[in-house]
């Protein structure tokens, strides 16, 4: 018989995580003002927030940290990083940052003037802040299938060329100091970008003299669906085909607290020295030393070693195969979700789960909320809240996707756990007639609000 598929690693620690009464979990979620970032992790069963940081680092990157250089200046760790990423992703010049933010702040703050537009697809939220915050635009160009959830194609996170033809015609090529793209592409549901689509977007800035920056947080991910599902790749590593995606592209970011298998950490990588040269200046101003920007020497080290084993494909097929095991069980009690199932998370079709709710009083947000009440799991809304207001009109924007994201952190929980949030979608699904009502706002930032948002319940 054929044997099944099993994880590539075996467990030599492990954390206990705690169950709770659905009266507990009442309690909290009222005095956390209906905001799941507000939640103790304590009162978190299984914790599907983020798979930013939360990932299990690996013996040898516990070894690594043991051996972490901390010299202020020229650290050992820094040449490792430097070596790694030389090696696995092809640039030669880089400056570490605390995390993926702070790169785009350390970039951002260099090359974006005010009334700048930068286009790309579904820029992540910091992404945005990041260009908005200046008085720049981010301009989505991805591709429409994207928000037809139930469409099953294989790069539903590409961004339409056409599209991005358009914006580069409109602007004047001083205010477009560059285009970003998002591997994968996360608020389109961890959906992934093609190699082909790569190679045109890179062809289409050339030919227009525009920097392609690569928002790379996902990439290794991004590389496994492209070997998995792109003709003419089956047979390359995965190493060799990073190699080629980054070839394309002039900068990247990255937050290394996903691909990089790190709990903390980033850097910008640029091919142009002089570019890196001009980013310098905010990198020591906003970070620290150019050798060790946000990072200590330890997380450095983990880092290097979390590029290599992040690009391996036994550990990569582990990762994407778990995100599809829990889509099959969802397939199975028919939940609607962003199909195919994406690399980091499964992203729950809201709108189609509670039909009753009116957008005004977040849907994805609501659901997040049931989700936690019914078993103690912890998702995060990828909806209106996320979407902010419009900067200028100050309207809530609603955009055509309400998701609930359970995003699944590396090497860290079993399929027993995907079970379990399998079996407590469905309960919510099969009571999902009776939530009629949702949340407003209590208490809101003007600009990235939905980290310290406050709600009531409208009921
Ligand atoms: N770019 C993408 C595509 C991201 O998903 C993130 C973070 C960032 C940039 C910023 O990186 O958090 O290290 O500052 N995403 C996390 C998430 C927070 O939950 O998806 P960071």
């Amino acid at each position: 018989m054929e044997l099944p598929f099993s994880e590539s690693f075996r467990i030599k620690m492990v954390e206990p995580i705690r169950k709770s009464t659905r009266e507990e979990r009442e309690r909290w979620i009222r005095e956390a003002h209906y905001n799941l970032f507000n939640l103790k992790s304590d009162e978190v069963f299984i914790d599907l927030l983020t798979d930013s940081g939360t990932g299990a680092m690996s013996d040898r990157q516990w070894a690594a940290l043991m051996q972490g250089d901390e010299s202020y200046a020229g650290a050992r760790s820094y040449y490792n990083m430097k070596n790694a990423i030389r090696d696995i992703l092809g640039f030669d010049f880089f400056l570490p940052t605390h995390q993926g933010r702070a790169a785009e702040n350390v970039l951002y703050s260099t090359i974006i003037n005010e009334g700048d537009v930068l286009p790309g697809n579904s820029h992540f939220d910091t992404t945005k802040g990041h260009i908005e915050f200046r008085k720049a635009h981010a301009i989505d160009c991805t591709i429409d299938e994207a928000a037809d959830t139930q469409l099953e194609i294989p790069f539903k996170g590409n961004l339409d060329p056409v599209k991005l033809e358009k914006v580069l015609n409109e602007y004047p090529v001083e205010r477009i100091p560059a285009v970003v793209l998002t591997v994968t592409n996360n608020t389109a549901g961890g959906q992934p970008v093609s190699m082909a689509n790569i190679r045109e977007v890179s062809a289409v800035c050339r030919r227009h003299g525009v920097r392609l920056q690569i928002d790379s947080a996902r990439f290794a991910e991004n590389a496994y669906f492209i070997k998995t599902r792109e003709e003419g790749y089956a047979d390359k590593s995965i190493k060799e085909i990073v190699r080629e995606m980054f070839s394309y592209a002039d900068i990247m970011t990255m937050s290394s607290k996903k691909d990089a298998i790190v709990n903390m950490g980033g850097f910008v990588a640029f091919r142009d020295e002089d570019l890196w040269r001009r980013c310098q200046m905010y990198c020591i101003m906003n970070e620290g030393f150019i050798t060790y920007g946000g990072m200590s020497g330890r997380d450095m080290n983990a880092l290097a070693v979390g590029l290599d084993e992040g690009t391996e494909f036994d550990y990569l097929q582990t990762r994407v195969r778990q995100v599809e095991y829990l889509g099959a069980k969802l397939d199975e009690y028919g939940i609607p979700y962003q199909r195919p199932a994406g690399g980091h998370a499964i992203f729950i079709d809201a709108k189609k789960v509670l039909t009753h709710v009116p957008k005004e009083e977040f849907i994805a947000q609501t659901l997040a909320i049931e989700l936690y009440l019914e078993a103690g799991i912890r998702g995060v809304e990828i909806g209106s809240i996320l979407a902010d207001r419009d900067p200028e009109t100050r309207e809530n924007r609603y955009p055509a996707l309400e998701l609930l994201r359970l995003a699944i952190p590396r090497r860290t929980y079993t399929n027993n756990h995907m079970d379990v949030i399998a079996a407590a979608l469905k309960n919510v699904y099969d009571r999902r007639e009776q939530i009629t009502r949702g949340y407003r706002i209590t208490r809101e930032f003007p600009i990235m609000r939905h980290f310290t948002v406050e709600l009531e319940p409208m009921r």
